[in-house]
């Protein structure tokens, strides 16, 4: 993996006339594991989107882009907020799309490793429409976490899963994306105590930084640091308009 770069962009959105966000700011911090929390509708994916270069629909005036100033063309991989999965392949090829899209060798052992460490070692060879929402998922994390980049944008990547196989899904993730730049969008107050190395918030007025406990990530969900974190994010999250 090459080495991963700091997120910047600055600017304003609109799509077909209408203000989405901005203008703002963001700045996300290299090789770090950075949370975006903020109400729904303000703009989080389409954010996602635009440094995934798939913003085609999306009016952007500003700059964004990688702090090294390296294209990030080929360097990043999104798990959108829907699974986007292959309706006709079985989960394996699903989670070995990108390679074969690519064209390169199918990196079949590995796939079989990541499906059995998300829960799902006895359903390579099932369908997508034969799987519960929350394996759906885990299925996009899988296909993510395969994919060798070191810029990762995550939107909501955890939110159809019971609350033990999140905190479990939450630690493996931490531990296969360390040392990346991860942007990750969330609506839960616990998982970006958890998780975010730095923890952002987004409203209609721009991006805020919260300072988040030193420990490092993933806090343990029952620490007193954690917790008093995560009562203090829901806090300002209520007092966002
Ligand atoms: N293709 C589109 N055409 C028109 N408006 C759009 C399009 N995509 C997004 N929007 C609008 O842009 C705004 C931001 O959408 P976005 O999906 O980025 O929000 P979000 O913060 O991710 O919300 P959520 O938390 O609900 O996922 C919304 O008001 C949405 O209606
Ligand atoms: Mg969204």
């Amino acid at each position: 993996m090459s080495s991963a770069p700091a997120l910047q962009l600055a600017g304003r959105v609109t799509i077909g006339g209408t203000a989405i966000f901005g203008p703002l700011s963001l700045e996300v911090p290299a090789g770090r594991w950075t949370c975006l929390l903020g109400p729904s509708g303000v703009g989080k994916s389409t954010l996602l989107r635009l440094f995934a270069s798939l913003g085609d629909k999306v009016d952007f005036e500003g700059t964004f882009g990688a702090s090294d100033g390296v294209s990030l063309a080929g360097r990043v991989a999104l798990m959108a907020q829907s699974d986007l999965l292959m309706p006709w392949l079985d989960v394996t090829a699903n989670v070995t799309l990108g390679a074969r899209l690519r064209g390169t060798q199918q990196p079949r052992e590995r796939a079989l490793d990541i499906l059995a460490r998300v829960g799902l070692a006895d359903h390579g060879t099932k369908r997508p429409d034969a799987l519960s929402g929350g394996q759906r998922q885990r299925v996009a994390l899988a296909r993510t976490l395969m994919e060798d980049r070191p810029v990762i944008l995550l939107d909501e990547p955890f939110s159809a899963l019971d609350a033990q196989t999140r905190a479990r899904m939450q630690d493996l993730s931490a531990e296969l994306l360390a040392g990346r730049t991860v942007l990750h969008v969330t609506h839960d107050a616990a998982e970006a105590a958890r998780l975010g190395e730095t923890v952002l918030l987004m409203t209609r007025e721009g991006i805020t930084p919260v300072e988040s406990p030193p420990a490092s990530v993933p806090r343990p969900y029952d620490a007193a640091e954690t917790l008093a974190f995560q009562g203090q994010l829901l806090r300002q999250l209520m007092e966002t308009v």
